[in-house]
């Protein structure tokens, strides 16, 4: 029988409603919905949730045309697939309410939520989630509480309010936006989410290190040579560009995504598996993450934008010729930067990072690199390669240890091999998807996999030094790729230069 070990189990779910603000945006249609689908999903998987979704956006549409949307969003992007009957169940749980910029608007949410509440027989248990442009965060959350929709903390019923990226554009719109929602909500009823945090294989990372002991032992300067980080995507912007343009892939994926990775990864052991210990031990390796020094963005910092290509065997276009892109942005799709990491565990050991959309394989990955064979026995000549623990993020997911092995024969000859593991072949049973995770667990009040204010100003404060200096050092390149590529020899020279490789694509297969 298959041996497991259950350490944290499924906290309990109360009956409640999700207000999706932006409900007729790319959020709500690829992954809210689908997500919230999922969960019900006829109890099929995960048990049977009880709650209704009222989509809240600017424009009035009917709560029909709203459904139908839905439906194809479901069908097109849901991990299950569309069932006909589960759809019947779900249908009449949706609801569609017009009116988010107007003051009257929010008067009229109180109402419907009431009568959402008394169709569905459900608890006043309101979930806020602003999908929203950042910049109408603040008036979201003042209109909910002159409407009279927060509960306090510790009331019988509770609200809550899920914040998505981008927090702010800069630390101090950052800064000011946590200011603004903490003027309204507790912290204990925020929950900033970081979709990368719900992925399978990024919870993976803690239990990886902290429930074996070898590599836990192996984890620091005096093992290992380097890491690197990696997130490709392959697709472009797309129909994004309203926001992504302004954003860019700087403040898209590394003040976020990537910098959760990177404090996932080298944080010291937290002192229990609580969210606030958790979030502690992000936050201290954060605050140990060395500022890029003014004058030297140019060396540790690549940026690049890709041109026309090839990607999945079909020519696309480059970034500025893109819908909605000025021809003259100077907005980066790609970033490889080299960071260091200055407390007793990591010195001196450079972590490279880097991401970019149009890439030419969707891969992400993290590569620990340790430190070579040492120069005697099978390696007087120095040619074998060192171990390597790789960890996939995506797709594919799993982990890989790299070690030399004998090759069978009379003579010695050594050969590269790995140990490898695919969750595919390994587990059975479904895997979540990152967004049905971490609604439930807004739904049951975990804020584990949920991001601090402190984080994000901390990793705000990172990103901010560089975006300083390529504001103000028009000499720094924007080097162009073409998309299917592996991005600019800009990155791979800025990691060559220290005598190493990115490792790329095809891990997998190995
Ligand atoms: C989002 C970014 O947060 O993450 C997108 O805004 C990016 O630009 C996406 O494509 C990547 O997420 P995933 O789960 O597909 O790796």
């Amino acid at each position: 029988m298959e041996q497991t070990y259950h350490i944290a189990h499924a906290q309990a779910v109360p009956a409640c409603t999700v207000v999706i603000f932006g409900a007729s945006g790319d959020l709500a249609r690829r992954k809210l919905v689908p997500a919230l689908y999922n969960l019900r999903a006829c109890g099929k998987e995960m048990g049977s949730h009880d709650f209704a979704i009222l989509g809240f956006a600017r424009r009035q549409m009917a709560v029909d045309g709203f459904r139908e949307q839905m439906r194809d969003a479901v069908a097109r992007y849901s991990r299950l697939e569309l069932d006909n009957n589960c759809w019947t169940d779900f249908a009449p749980r949706l609801d569609y309410l017009g009116g988010l910029d107007q003051p009257a608007g929010f008067e009229r949410l109180r109402t419907r939520l009431e009568q959402l509440e008394a169709t569905h027989g459900l608890p006043p248990n309101r979930i806020y989630y602003l999908s929203v442009p950042p910049e109408a965060i603040n008036e979201a959350v003042a209109r909910l509480e002159q409407a009279g929709l927060i509960a306090k903390p510790g009331a019988p019923h509770f609200s809550r309010v899920v914040v998505e990226k981008p927090i702010g554009h800069d630390l101090e719109s950052a800064r000011e936006t946590n200011r603004a929602i903490l003027g309204h909500f507790a912290e204990s009823q925020i929950f900033r989410i970081d979709h990368y945090l719900g992925k399978e294989t990024v919870q993976n990372l803690l239990v990886l290190r902290f429930a074996n002991t070898i590599f836990e032992r192996m984890w620091g300067a005096r093992n290992v040579d380097h890491v690197q980080i990696t997130v490709a995507e392959s697709e472009g912007v797309g129909s994004r560009a309203m926001y992504y343009d302004p954003a860019g892939a700087l403040r898209d994926m590394v003040q976020n995504h990537m910098l959760q990775l990177l404090a996932l990864i080298a944080m010291e052991a937290p002192v229990s598996l609580d969210a606030e210990a958790i979030r502690e031990a992000k936050l201290n390796l954060l605050r140990a993450l060395r500022p890029v020094p003014s004058g030297k963005a140019a060396t540790l910092v690549v940026r690049g934008r890709y041109g026309t290509g090839t990607t999945d065997g079909q020519q696309v276009p480059g970034y500025l010729e893109e819908q909605g892109i000025p021809r003259n942005s100077r907005t980066e799709t790609f970033v490889a930067l080299k960071a260091f990491i200055d407390n007793w565990r990591w010195a001196g050991v450079p972590f490279y990072l880097r991401t970019g959309k149009r890439i030419g394989a969707r891969e992400s990955l993290i590569h620990i690199q340790f430190k070579d064979v040492p120069r005697i026995l099978f390696n007087s000549a120095g040619v074998l390669p060192a171990n390597a623990l790789t960890l996939r993020i995506q797709p594919d997911e799993g982990f890989s240890f790299g070690v030399l092995a004998k090759r069978p024969g009379l003579g010695v000859t050594i050969s590269p091999a790995r140990m490898n593991l695919r969750y595919q072949s390994e587990f059975e049973g479904p895997m979540p998807d990152a967004y049905e995770r971490l609604l439930l667990d807004v739904m049951a009040g975990d804020h584990t996999l949920f991001v601090s204010a402190a984080f994000v100003e901390q990793s705000w404060a990172f990103v901010q030094s560089i975006l300083e200096q390529w504001a103000s050092d028009y000499s720094i390149p924007m080097n162009d790729y073409p998309a299917g590529s592996m991005g600019p020899s800009a990155a791979d020279d800025l990691i060559k230069a220290d005598g190493r490789m990115w490792l790329n694509g095809d891990l997998s297969r190995h």
